[in-house]
């Protein structure tokens, strides 16, 4: 592998709102290198390309193995993680790798975006296993391995975001909740103490903003990281909304 500078070409923001403007920067290629170390390297040196001496580039990360979902940006235009990026794999001929924040979420600063609404939409559709007070419960309602199998692939959701950032029916003038919290109702609702509680998730994701705001056309499922079966889980969960805006009164 040649050991030639890497150019990065970044797209920086000051602060939310703030006009945005494009910086070049050049760092030391090394082996094994993502994209991470690079903005790290610059953050060390925030030297242009130019020669001018700038303020450091921000941007998140934490577990740096493709499980916490801070550092997802845009890296050359795709939607991904910016630890699992490895620099010989995305520019293998010295290409210039361009860096940008997601678009779908308000910018914090540089490449750092707030995420909140994916939490807020967590705790809106109920995305947890009840507790009735702190005493010891016992051991909860056995899980048959079937579900185990079935429940497993939903529960690897990190809430990083490239399934929102690639939806196009996730933009400003839409209230879709997206796939990631719709995905998170079908889990909570195939676990045996989380589906008491289904009907109440159910209800958060009918109507405008829910799951039959999906266009189908299936952009989730290419860029989830985690490979889960986002489209299933959505035609799922219309499917027992469906129900239950049917039969709902029979139900309750
Ligand atoms: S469903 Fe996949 S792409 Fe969407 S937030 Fe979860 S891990 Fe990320
Ligand atoms: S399948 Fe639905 S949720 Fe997935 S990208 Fe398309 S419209 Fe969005
Ligand atoms: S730092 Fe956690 S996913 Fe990249």
């Amino acid at each position: 592998m040649p050991a030639q500078p890497i150019t990065l070409e970044i797209k920086r923001q000051d602060g939310p709102g703030q006009r945005t403007y494009w910086q070049s920067f050049e760092v030391a290629w090394q082996p094994h290198m993502n994209v991470v170390s690079a903005l790290m390297e610059i953050q060390k040196h925030p030297v242009t390309k130019a020669g001018e001496r700038v303020t450091p580039v921000v941007w998140e990360c934490v577990c740096l193995e493709e499980v916490c979902g801070s550092c997802t940006m845009l890296v050359n235009g795709r939607v991904r993680q910016s630890c699992s990026a490895m620099i010989d794999a995305i520019a293998p001929n010295g290409e210039t790798i361009v860096l940008g924040p997601m678009t779908k979420f308000p910018v914090v600063r540089d490449l750092v975006v707030d995420r909140s609404r994916m939490f807020d939409d967590l705790k809106r559709i109920a995305a947890w296993v009840h507790l009735d007070g702190s005493h010891a419960l016992g051991p909860g309602p056995r899980q048959a391995p079937e579900t185990q199998e079935a429940t497993y692939p939903l529960s690897r959701c990190m809430t990083c975001g490239c399934c929102l950032e690639a939806c196009p029916e996730v933009h400003s003038q839409s209230s879709f909740i997206g796939p990631a919290a719709i995905n998170q109702v079908r889990l909570f609702n195939l676990h045996p103490s989380g589906e008491m509680h289904a009907s109440e998730r159910l209800d958060a994701v009918m109507g405008p903003g829910g799951a039959q705001d999906c266009g189908k056309a299936q952009n989730c499922v290419k860029v989830c990281p985690k490979e889960i079966p986002l489209v299933d889980s959505i035609a799922a969960v219309g499917r027992a909304a469906t129900k239950r805006m049917l039969l709902g009164w029979l139900l309750d």
